[in-house]
């Protein structure tokens, strides 16, 4: 099922529930020293109170849910029959990508989620009571290499926003211990920068040389035609709730977040579709548009007079998979 980047009903209440008699002003000031943190180089361990973890949801929720929710919609479109029972949500934090995964398929019934800060876990917990897919989750509280080489096999494993916390030798373990894990397929998201860029890349090439095959964004399994300092990552527009523009100081009603991601499956994917790497250029004449293909990098020109095939061009947007019958 294609899913809205906008978090869902029975999440946005659980948020708003906790968000009851908890100072707005405090909240901003909490995420902002979250915030603060990973922009130097920290990562999600400064989160240690409750306060903090529902200050990192509220804050980081949204955008983190819309990438999640962008990388899956990318997978089914090209692998429409997959239907994941089981899930293994690596580094879960408060619950994001199961959450999205639940919206994208609905034939998901069990998750399980990885985490070894039990402050963003209890909050996920909590989160998860009332919905009516996710109440039932489960949660192995430590770290996930250690969680993963015990786990039961999932048909879907998601890691979102937690490789870049990892040493890069603990990236490579954590990509194989993944791999093993997942029956049918493996999503791995990261923020859309030069560096979670190349972590991506690095896990990509170790996981194709174990047999993977890239399902999205990568309509290939051959190494990526891009060249420094280019960089291959995706942008999903949300709304901001009033409430978020609070926390965040923001005025707009919307966010931008930049991520990049890689969808692989254990089954050569169905179809194979080029994907637009940049907003289209839409000229007088023509349109042109920066694809990766099948047989490497092309900056496609679609011509005005070529009317039925211009008028497709115009619907493409940054991110999409240009499917044949478009
Ligand atoms: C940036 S948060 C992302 C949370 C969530 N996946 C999301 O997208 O919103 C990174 C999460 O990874 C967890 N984490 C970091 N290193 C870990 C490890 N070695 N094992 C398990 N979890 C880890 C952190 O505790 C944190 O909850």
């Amino acid at each position: 099922m294609r899913v809205s980047p906008s978090l869902p009903a029975q999440l946005k209440a659980a948020l708003d529930g906790k968000l009851q008699g908890f100072s707005r002003n405090e909240a901003a000031q909490r995420s902002s020293k979250i915030s603060n943190a990973y922009r130097t180089g920290g990562n999600s361990g400064g989160i240690k109170s409750d306060a903090d973890a529902l200050a990192y949801a509220l804050a980081r929720m949204p955008a983190t849910y819309a990438a999640v929710a962008a990388s899956l919609n990318a997978l089914t479109e090209i692998v429409p029959d997959l239907a994941p029972e089981t899930l293994l949500d690596v580094g879960a934090g408060p619950g994001t990508a199961s959450w999205a995964a639940a919206e994208a398929f609905p034939s998901l019934a069990s998750f399980t989620l990885i985490d070894t800060n039990r402050t963003l876990s209890k909050l996920a917990l909590e989160l998860a009571e009332d919905s009516t897919q996710l109440a039932g989750c489960r949660y192995l509280p430590g770290d996930a290499g250690e969680n993963l080489a015990q786990a039961t096999p999932a048909d879907l494993v998601v890691a979102s926003y937690l490789i870049g916390e990892l040493s890069e030798s603990d990236q490579r373990a954590l990509a194989d211990a993944m791999w093993a894990k997942a029956r049918h397929a493996l999503v791995v998201i990261e923020p859309g920068t030069p560096a979670g860029y190349a972590r991506i890349l690095a896990l990509r090439g170790r996981l194709i040389a174990a047999g993977a095959h890239v399902a999205a964004p990568c309509p290939h399994d051959r190494p990526c035609p891009l060249v420094a300092p280019d960089w291959c990552h995706f942008n999903q527009r949300l709304p901001r709730s009033q409430a978020h523009r609070q926390i965040k100081g923001a005025d707009v009603p919307f966010e931008d977040e930049r991520f990049i991601y890689v969808a692989l499956t254990r089954a050569p994917p169905p179809t194979r579709a080029p994907r637009v790497l940049a907003p289209p250029d839409v000229g007088k004449a023509e349109i042109t548009a920066k694809l990766c293909t099948e047989d490497g990098l092309a900056l496609t020109k679609v011509p005005r007079r070529d009317k039925a095939a211009y008028a497709d061009a115009r619907r493409w947007r940054w991110g999409d998979a240009v499917l044949s019958e478009s």
